[in-house]
């Protein structure tokens, strides 16, 4: 496979600036000989902490999620000038969390993706069914329509730039992985997707991540199906013992 492996850790609304800086040097001194390309997320509050760490490593800094404008009077959000600031390469943007809990819709993560490529960072596009949808037959239109509504605008220069992580909402912290078959055809589909809209060869270039209870037993066996190129971890990156096995998988 041309795409290089991604893996990367979503710390979630976890962790002080000291717990912070000890997974992150643990992580720095654990992934040094690692292959693939890596990235942590840690909450705002220790983004400054967890970039002076990963400074100069082979270790990217992900902020979990921006503000759609770029400053002004938006009490509690926080703006790609002061992400980019502390050293932020890549936003995470439309998590489940996101869209479930915080009713992120589609137009919104498209403003908060068009504002991120314009200010030159990564993102990695969440996308995703819930079980009802999964039940009904829904999980391709679902993804379908929440990866094209989240490029909305978005160039063919600037894709090289974007990720897509496929997180099937239904498999996130509760244990239960999509089967890497499963999984594969949603990332094939997804990358079809793409195609249409970018061409084979961006497509062929597209990283898409899993994410959903990733773990160093059923890393490899979705590492090793033909469109999954990363993972996207929640509650196995908040320890560098079970991140570490993950990432050198
Ligand atoms: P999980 O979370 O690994 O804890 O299931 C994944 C995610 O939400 O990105």
């Amino acid at each position: 496979m041309s795409r290089n492996y991604f893996i990367a850790g979503n710390w979630k609304m976890h962790k002080t600036r000291s717990e912070a800086a000890t997974l992150a040097k643990e992580l720095v001194a654990g992934l040094k000989d690692g292959k693939h390309k890596y990235l942590v997320a840690p909450s705002f509050t220790a983004l400054e902490t967890v970039s002076a760490i990963v400074k100069g490593s082979n270790i990217l800094l992900g902020a979990q999620n921006c503000a759609a404008e770029e400053q002004g009077a938006h009490t509690g959000e926080v703006s790609v000038l002061q992400l980019k600031d502390v050293g932020v390469q890549t936003i995470i943007l439309g998590h489940s969390e996101r869209r479930h809990i915080y009713k992120e819709d589609d137009e919104l993560i498209n403003r908060k993706m068009r504002l991120a490529l314009k200010h030159g960072f990564e993102v990695i596009l969440c996308v995703g069914e819930l079980l009802e949808e999964r039940e009904a037959g829904k999980a391709e239109a679902v993804c379908k329509h929440q990866t094209v509504e989240g490029l909305k605008g978005i160039s063919a220069a600037d894709m090289p730039r974007v990720t897509i992580a496929y997180e099937p909402v239904w498999a996130i912290g509760t244990g239960k992985t999509a089967t890497p078959e499963d999984a594969d055809a949603i990332h094939a589909y997804i990358r079809s997707v793409v195609s249409e809209l970018y061409g084979v060869d961006a497509a062929k270039k597209l990283i898409i991540q899993y994410g959903g209870s990733v773990k160093a037993e059923n890393t490899a066996a979705l590492m090793a199906k033909e469109n999954i190129d990363g993972a996207l971890v929640g509650g196995a990156s908040l320890k560098a013992d079970t991140f570490i096995p993950i990432a050198k998988f």
